[in-house]
């Protein structure tokens, strides 16, 4: 019988809110492992929003900072699970990821910067994690494109970058491949009955039956279901994309991520002499506007470092809204206090893309009813009981 908006009642579909990586990968993993269910992946505007603002540098121990040690650890499970990931995004969607194994290069210009380095190296020690120490000069004979402000350096040369905008084309088709059906419209709901999924209301009336869905709308996911309330919120980043034009110096091999003045920069290089700078990181709800200040910033920082890029052209500049959490882990499973059915995957903070890999796995896992990896324990929803999520 039809459902309410004309709807046919599937008795088994997974309905994935959200269609930018995370969304995406979800969606296709779904639709791989469960090929009698369909699936469908809601998003008004697919790969429009925070992951395609992104560097894609798949970078967890320049990322991690003293105390995130949890979040290091996940970032270093999802690294190691990349290079076999992107090979089988490429191999299921007959397109490339732009995966590149440059490694990543932190620099810094001034002292005060220069006794973060020594703090960083000193706890990624503590952490059993190895970094090499460099110099200014070494740092510029490793990479060419640094300028003789850097004084100090890091090198993580087991890091890795993808083109975040490449993944999302190559997602999209693997899923596309996979069966996975896509649905333009907003969610605006999860509906239950009974302590358990029914399915999902979308903006234009219609209800998407279904007792199992994946909330993966990343910034916007606490709107989805009360249950979810308070557990992510947005945090503004600004990037900018320029392109080296005929004559200019070639841009950075390597990932490189700088502190100027306190303020953290950073530049990945793509395979068509392009560079994504980033990113600036603000706290002001849903504010899309790219700023004035923010675009200086960037620039002004990335040329300190790269003084190069003051020949390039500037391609663009957008803002997108990074997926906060309390602990800055992602919050992955069943929630607390949510209806049975509802999977989270939101909350990927500053590395969605990195644990994009990682995530793959665990909806596998979790949609096979066989919990989270152990490796991605850490990530579970099950951290958040309602006491944390008040305080
Ligand atoms: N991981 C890069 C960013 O959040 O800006």
């Amino acid at each position: 019988m039809p459902a309410q908006g004309g709807e046919l009642q599937v008795r088994d579909r997974i309905v994935v809110v959200g269609a930018g990586v995370v969304g995406t990968t979800a969606a296709w993993v779904a639709a791989r492992d469960h090929a009698a269910a369909e699936v469908v992946l809601v998003d008004p505007s697919p790969g429009s929003g925070a992951s395609s603002v992104a560097g894609g540098m798949l970078a967890p121990v320049t990322e991690a900072w003293p105390g995130e040690r949890e979040l290091l650890e996940l970032g270093a499970a999802s690294l190691a699970r990349w290079p076999g990931f992107a090979a089988a995004v490429e191999e299921a969607s007959g397109r490339r990821v732009g995966l590149r194994t440059d490694g990543t290069l932190a620099v810094v210009v001034d002292s005060a910067d220069r006794e973060d380095l020594d703090r960083i190296v000193t706890h990624l020690r503590d952490w059993g994690r190895d970094a090499e120490r460099l110099t200014g000069r070494e740092a510029r004979r490793r990479e060419p494109a640094l300028g003789p402000a850097v004084r100090a350096g890091l090198a993580v040369p087991d890091d890795l970058a993808v083109d975040n905008r490449l993944l999302l084309a190559a997602l999209r088709e693997a899923a596309r491949r996979a069966g996975v059906v896509e649905r333009p419209a907003s969610a605006v709901r999860v509906h239950d009955a009974g302590g358990a999924v029914t399915g999902v209301e979308l903006d234009d009336g219609s209800v998407l039956e279904s007792s199992r869905v994946v909330v993966a709308a990343g910034a916007w996911s606490a709107t989805l279901h009360p249950a979810l309330d308070g557990l992510v919120r947005p945090v503004k980043g600004e990037i900018l994309r320029l392109r080296a034009r005929a004559g200019s110096l070639p841009p950075p091999r390597h990932t490189v991520r700088a502190a100027v003045s306190g303020r953290a920069v950073y530049a990945v290089p793509r395979d068509d002499d392009r560079l994504v700078l980033g990113a600036t990181q603000y706290e002001v709800g849903f504010d899309e506007d790219v700023t004035v200040a923010g675009v200086r910033d960037l620039l002004g920082d990335a040329e300190r470092v790269l003084p190069g890029i003051g020949d390039y052209a500037l391609e663009e500049c957008s803002a997108s809204f990074r997926p906060g959490t309390a602990d800055n882990l992602p919050v992955l499973g069943a929630v607390p206090g949510a209806p049975e059915g509802l999977l989270a995957c939101f909350g990927h903070g500053r590395n969605g893309i990195l644990l994009t890999a990682l995530t793959a796995d665990a909806v596998a896992t979790l949609l096979a009813g066989r919990g989270l990896p152990d490796d991605a324990a850490a990530g579970s929803a099950a951290r958040l009981t309602a006491l944390e999520v008040l305080s």
